[in-house]
């Protein structure tokens, strides 16, 4: 199995039941993201976000509906190594070294580390961090945590990377730059990417399709396409067609 997967959702529900409440999380979510590309996935807070990257991942089930990867069932495709994820808060832990951190899911899939050192240190130095290996997380910024969380998350050569929020919590100069890298890493690795995130701007200069959701019930409203060619660099950002692109999602955000 070589090559990047598609992430297949057909007519997705999900109602979390909880205390005398129902939550419809999610209402016929249909979303096909082609084998190599890279979708974004915006919409308001508690709208159905993380859920959609939860159940892509095998992490929970849906009710209803049909989700594969690359025909694939999540959970099956997760136990096999060929998602990868990061998270907001990067999660790293902070006892362990930059290299043992990167290492952690291949501890989960039960491979030796050993045989990947190779492996992690291309990773290292794709994501800027060559000379920190042994660093600890508390020694590096929140940027260098970031970066160490989406290196983590390609440890298992991913065919599919889930990102949830990855810079959520960065100023937006170095967001911008992380942007870039992102892109660089993603056309690196070919990989098929689904990135989760409030950002505007983030989303149009990443992705190739912006899918924006609305919440109760989680639903997608619309679905947009980025022509960029690529590499996309950071002109595009002061640029009329982009700020366009921006005004289209803003508008589907606000439900226009
Ligand atoms: N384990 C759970 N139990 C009960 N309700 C849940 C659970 N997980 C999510 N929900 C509910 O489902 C809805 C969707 O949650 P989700 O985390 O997918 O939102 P989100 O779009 O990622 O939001 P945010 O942008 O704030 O991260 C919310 O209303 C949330 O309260
Ligand atoms: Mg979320």
């Amino acid at each position: 199995m070589s090559g990047p997967h598609a992430i297949a959702l057909a007519k997705v529900g999900k109602t979390y039941v909880g205390r005398g409440k129902s939550v419809e999380a999610l209402k016929d979510v249909s979303l096909f993201c082609e084998p190599g590309s890279f979708t974004a996935l915006i919409g308001p807070s508690g709208c159905g976000k993380s859920t959609v990257l939860r159940l892509a991942l095998g992490l929970d089930v849906a009710d209803s509906g049909e989700i594969s990867i690359d025909g694939i069932a999540p959970t099956k495709a997760t136990s096999a190594g060929l998602t990868g994820i990061a998270f907001q808060d990067a999660a790293l832990m902070p006892w362990r070294s930059v290299s043992s951190n990167i290492a952690l899911p291949l501890q989960v899939l039960n491979r030796n580390p050993k045989h990947y050192q190779e492996a992690i240190t291309t990773l290292i130095e794709l994501v800027g961090l060559s000379g920190f290996e042994n660093a600890l997380p508390g020694e590096l910024s929140g940027g260098m945590r970031q970066r160490v969380a989406i290196a983590r998350s390609l440890v298992t050569s991913p065919q599919v990377l889930f990102l949830d929020e990855p810079f959520g919590a960065l100023d937006q100069i170095l967001r911008r730059q992380m942007n870039i890298e992102l892109q660089r890493i993603w056309m690196d690795t070919g990989s098929t990417a689904l990135l989760v995130t409030h950002g505007i701007d983030e989303a149009v200069f990443l992705a190739d399709k912006v899918v924006v959701m609305q919440g109760n019930p989680g639903r997608i409203v619309q679905s947009i396409d980025i022509p960029f060619a690529r590499p996309r660099n950071k002109e595009l950002f002061a640029s009329a067609d982009f700020h366009q692109l921006n005004d289209t999602v803003t508008r589907a955000l606000h439900g226009e």
